[in-house]
This record gives structure tokens, C-alpha cells and sequence, in this order.
């Protein structure tokens, strides 16, 4: 059943953006016979807009909040509880999503692989059913993750894996959320060109949503066992950054012949996903990746690219996305796209020379490393995970796509 409401949810956060400017968060809102759910899909809308990203900014008077009010819905006696219950499950929810934006939309000379690491850590402190392990730059080149150190070698800021594990002691497979974070992406050597580059700051989106899905799954008492992991690096120009034409060795065994150093996404995700199936033996995996530009041509920013090698699981997103105004749009993979991939030097090569199918010569590299029959879904979120000029439910900046839509999935599927 759907217990969000798409347009409760807008209506909440137009609401909340014009009338804060003139009373702050001095105000009452009261519904005429709206009924519970669309008043707490309302109220999340408002929380979900009531964020701003000014850490950098010196503080103003004049935008102080009065910490000492509150935003106040009235309702009856009578729904009460239950409106209570549901606006804090959405406050949890919120946080998540908050968080995966404060991560996003920090600059990137303070966001950096071990930056990432270290807020992980920090934050797993609070949560007696969650633990963070960090695989660092050393741990990473004698397990043999060739993709991901091939990414993130020139750079000063070394790469890394942060894996999130929540109620880790419940036996059996579980989901297992894996998240691109590359915290800058210049291109490396085949450097992209200047205008708007600042942008590749998100580039790390995905991890910065499998953060926040965790976040939000802590903050409502999720009971089953979830795993999140995240592949961060930097990819720089640099004396010793990896060449056009380098063979690499990932931690699967397979070679690679890096053709074009900014198509490092599928490089790092590569081990992750061989790292994920060998380590956790997944229910499922559902991997985030601001993976392609083409994929902003399919799909604007209005759905993310689904890739899959499951029905059910691609349905269950498909209906997750539906229900949390989250969409995604499933894309083909086929084997008859292989060939684009594969190269005269090594066992693949990893752009597409011949040109065209961007997104999903993306995807169908990455299915190379799904060697166990798990159940899979990569999401192109490339034209999701920020936006210049705002959405309906954000102002502007990092969106934290994803993290209501995982949390559904979860939620709705996996308790
Ligand atoms: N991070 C980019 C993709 C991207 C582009 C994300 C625009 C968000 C907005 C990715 O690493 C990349 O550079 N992809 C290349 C692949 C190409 C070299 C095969 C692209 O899409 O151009
Ligand atoms: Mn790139
Ligand atoms: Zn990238």
C-alpha cells in the first residue's frame, strides 16, 4: 500500500519553502478531513525542503532559527498517535536523506576518500547495531583491488572502502547497497573539459546515498541485517595517475585495459562488486553510481537508469520508486553489447570505441563482475543525484536521491 502521498509531498514542500521566508518555522498548519497518511506525506515534504547547505557560510543574525519553535500540525485527538508515529518515522527518514546531502555538497577539498572514512566512523559510534570497517589504500593494493587503486593513485588523497554493516550478528544473506564515491572526478589524464567541473563534487553520490540509507534505516529501528559499501577515490592528473592504455589487473583476476581514464566509475565498482560477492554472499545487490553522462540524455532528471539481471528485484525498485516519488526507468542490458567491450589487449577494455549505448555499455561492464547468479540492479543516477537549479523537495545542490527509494525497498521487502 502506498503510504506516501506524491502530491501531499509536493503541496508540503512548496508550502514549507514560501511560507519559512516570511515565518520562519513559526507556524501551524491545520488540514480539513485530509486523513493521516496524506498529513504525514505532507509534513515529510516540509521536512525534506526544510534543509540548507551553509556550513561555509558566516553566520547572519537575521537567519538564525528560533530554536525554541517549532513547526506544529494540528490534527484530532483521535489521530494523534498514529500521525505522531508516522511524522517520526519520516523525521528518521529525512535525516538520512539530509545526510547523504551535507556529504554530497561538501567541498571537495574537505570531502575526500578518507574524510568519507573518518565521518563513517564517527557517525557509527551512536548506533550499537551498526559497525564501519575501512579497507585503506594499503589494505586495498595487497588484496589485489587494482581498479580501485588504478583510480585513485594520483591523488595525494588515497583511496579507500568503507563498508557499513547494520545488525551484522543475524545469520543469512542480506542486501547489500554499494555506492560509487569518487569525491572528485577530473577526468584524471584524459582530463574533462573546465566548464562546470565543480559539479564532479557529487560524483560521489553514491556512496554518499548508501551513507544516508543507513542513516535512515538506523533512525527507524530497521531490524534486519543490511550491508553498505562504498568505493572512494579521487581521480586526478598526476605523475604516477594510471595512462590511456595501462592494463590493470581488478581483484577479480580480470585485466582491463583502461582506454579513457574518466570512465573510472565501473573501475572502482568493479572490486566492490567482486569484493561484495565473494565477502557477503548478498541477497541481492543494488549498486548507485553517477555513472554516465548518457544517461542524463536517456532519462533527464526525472528517473534513474535501472540495469538488472532480475525481474523481481527491478520491480520492487520500480514500484519503491513509484511509491516515494524516487523513479527509475529500466534499460536493456544484452550480451550483444559485449563486443564494445571487449579489447585486443586484455579481457575487456573499458569505454565503447565504436560509440553509442553509453549507459549501458556501462552497465553491461559491470554485470561482468557479477559472477555468483546474485540477484542485481545498478542505478545510473548521474542526472539524479544534484541539480542546479532544484527540485520539487530541494533547493538546489546535492538531492540525496536514493535514499527514500532504498529505504522502501528495504522496508517494504526485506524486514
Ligand atoms: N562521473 C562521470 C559521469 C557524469 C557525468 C556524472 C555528468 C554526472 C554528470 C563519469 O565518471 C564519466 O566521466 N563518464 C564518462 C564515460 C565516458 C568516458 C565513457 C561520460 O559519461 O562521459
Ligand atoms: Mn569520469
Ligand atoms: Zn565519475
Amino acid at each position: 500500500s502506498s503510504d506516501v502521498c506524491s502530491s501531499d509531498l509536493k503541496a508540503g514542500a512548496a508550502v514549507f519553502a514560501s511560507i519559512k521566508k516570511i515565518h520562519g518555522n513559526d507556524f501551524t498548519v491545520r488540514f480539513i478531513d485530509a486523513g493521516v497518511p496524506h498529513m504525514a506525506a505532507f509534513a515529510e515534504g516540509m521536512m525534506l525542503r526544510d534543509y540548507s547547505y551553509d556550513h561555509y557560510k558566516m553566520k547572519d543574525d537575521d537567519d538564525d532559527e528560533d530554536s525554541t519553535k517549532q513547526i506544529r500540525l494540528a490534527c484530532s485527538e483521535k489521530e494523534a498517535g498514529e500521525l505522531t508515529s508516522l511524522v517520526e518515522k519520516y523525521r528518521g527518514i529525512a535525516k538520512g536523506v539530509h545526510l547523504s546531502r551535507d556529504l554530497g555538497n561538501c567541498p571537495p577539498n574537505d570531502m575526500y576518500p578518507e574524510e568519507f572514512a573518518d565521518r563513517a566512523w564517527e557517525w557509527a559510534k551512536q548506533y550499537d547495531n551498526v559497525e564501519v570497517t575501512i579497507i585503506n589504500y594499503d589494505q586495498a593494493l595487497k588484496a589485489g583491488m587494482g581498479g580501485l587503486v588504478a583510480v585513485g593513485k594520483g591523488s595525494s588523497r588515497k583511496p579507500c572502502m568503507v563498508i557499513f554493516e547494520m545488525n551484522k550478528d543475524i545469520k543469512g544473506k542480506c542486501p547489500v547497497l554499494v555506492g560509487k564515491g569518487i569525491t572528485f572526478d577530473t577526468g584524471g589524464i584524459s582530463l574533462k573539459p573546465g566548464a562546470n567541473m565543480d559539479e564532479m563534487k557529487y560524483d560521489m553520490g553514491g556512496s554518499a546515498t548508501v551513507f544516508g540509507t543507513m542513516e535512515a534505516l538506523a533512525q527507524t529501528g530497521h531490524k534486519g541485517k543490511v550491508v553498505g559499501i562504498t568505493c572512494m577515490a579521487e581521480n586526478m592528473p598526476a605523475a604516477n595517475a594510471t595512462r590511456p592504455g595501462d592494463v590493470i589487473k581488478g581483484l577479480s583476476g580480470k585485466t582491463i585495459e583502461i582506454l579513457n581514464t574518466d570512465a573510472e566509475g565501473r573501475l572502482v565498482l568493479a572490486d566492490a562488486l567482486t569484493y561484495t560477492e565473494e565477502k557477503f554472499k548478498p541477497k541481492f545487490i543494488v549498486d548507485l553510481a553517477t555513472l554516465t553522462g548518457a544517461i542524463i540524455v536517456s532519462l533527464g532528471s526525472e528517473y534513474a537508469g535501472l540495469f538488472s539481471n532480475d525481474d523481481k528485484l527491478s520491480n520492487q525498485l520500480i514500484e519503491a520508486g513509484e511509491n516515494v516519488e524516487e523513479k527509475v526507468w529500466r534499460m536493456p542490458l544484452n550480451k550483444n553489447f559485449d563486443k564494445l567491450i571487449d579489447s585486443k589487449n586484455a579481457d575487456m577494455q573499458n569505454i565503447n570505441y565504436v560509440g553509442g549505448a553509453g549507459s549501458t555499455t556501462a552497465a553491461q561492464f559491470l554485470q561482468r563482475f557479477i559472477l555468483n547468479k546474485t540477484p542485481w540492479a545498478h542505478l545510473d543516477i548521474a542526472g539524479m543525484a544534484f541539480s542546479k537549479y532544484g527540485g520539487a523537495l530541494n533547493s538546489g545542490g546535492a538531492t540525496g536521491y536514493g535514499v527514500r527509494l532504498l529505504n522502501k525497498l528495504i522496508e517494504d521487502n526485506y524486514e
